[in-house]
């Protein structure tokens, strides 16, 4: 493979790069992060992801998601403030517009199914947002029906696909796609200009120019529903955190895997470890660390 440059990305990169906390900082400094998905069907999602974004150091978080759903989500997350998305509210008239100008960085796709009205919605997020946008689970599989509106907009685009994600994206078989898992996240990141995190055992980090890195942490244990949406908070936080994007999906990647290293170490097995135990295992990163 002709990789311009690869690094590996592991404990000395992620004490170097992390941005030190401000004693002089307010909940602003660390970012306006919102995180837009979860449904009636899948209303888990959006609340680990929040939680994740919360415990990995974002400042102040905004949860988007379906009316229906924000009072037993509210109850888990007490932390973030809460903004209904769905296209109809209780007097049949439209749900407030989203106040972009509010948010520094925007986290979409988790849960939030795959119907016409979330289509609608992640394309106007794509069109009218400005600020970095990362892209996850039904994100993606909306943003397949037209991947041009990636190339149009000028802030940046992260999307954080699993192989079979990815394989759908690129139109290539997955077994394809992991024989040769560089080349296509680059050429990916390459016709779309966005950064692309393709998960997996070894996830791979990809910056538009080409650059990439490989993620030393994590374990089995992540193979169970709703990591991913854990690593979406994470790097919701670490985007927010950092002036360098690159840095922050390295250490976003880092971090999750780290806490699941630490839990299996110390107070799990492969077997039980859960979602949300990923979540409360990110304090012992930063506490081993840093
Ligand atoms: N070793 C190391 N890391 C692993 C391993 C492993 N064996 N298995 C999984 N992981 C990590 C991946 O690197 C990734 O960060 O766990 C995470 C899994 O992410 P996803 O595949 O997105 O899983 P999930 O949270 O279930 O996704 C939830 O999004 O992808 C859609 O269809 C999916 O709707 C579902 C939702
Ligand atoms: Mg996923």
């Amino acid at each position: 493979d002709d990789v311009p440059k690869k690094y590996t990305w592991g404990e000395h990169h992620f004490r170097s790069t992390l941005p030190k906390r401000d004693p002089y900082a307010h909940k602003g400094t660390h970012g306006k992060g919102l995180a837009i998905g979860g449904s009636v069907e899948m209303p888990g999602s959006i609340a680990m992801t929040a939680k994740a974004a919360l415990r990995a150091g974002a400042g102040l978080l905004t949860v988007g998601t379906a009316k229906n759903v924000i009072s037993s989500i509210a109850q888990t997350c007490i932390e973030a403030t809460y903004l209904m998305v769905d296209d109809h509210n209780e007097h049949g008239g439209k749900a407030a517009a989203i106040p972009f100008e509010r948010f520094d960085c925007i986290v979409m796709g988790m849960g939030m199914g795959r119907d016409k009205e979330a289509e609608r919605l992640v394309m106007h997020v794509l069109n009218e947002a400005n600020c970095p946008v990362i892209v996850d689970a039904d994100g993606l599989f909306h943003v397949k029906a037209d991947p041009s509106i990636l190339s149009k907009r000028s802030d940046p685009i992260i999307v954080t696909p699993h192989p079979g994600e990815m394989a759908m994206l690129l139109e290539v078989p997955i077994a394809e796609l992991l024989e040769k898992p560089f080349h296509y996240s680059r050429a990916f990141a390459a016709i779309h200009q966005v950064y692309v995190v393709l998960k997996g055992k070894h996830t791979i980090i990809t910056v538009p120019d080409g650059k990439q890195a490989v993620n030393q942490t994590g374990n089995q244990g992540l193979a169970k529903g709703g990591s991913g949406d854990v690593l979406s908070g994470i790097i919701l936080a670490m985007v927010m955190q950092h002036k360098n994007i690159f840095q922050a999906l390295c250490n976003a990647c880092f971090v999750h895997g780290a806490a699941a290293d630490l839990l299996i170490r110390d107070n799990h097995s492969y077997y039980d470890l859960l979602a949300t135990d990923v979540i409360e295992g990110i304090p012992a990163v930063y506490r081993t660390f840093l």
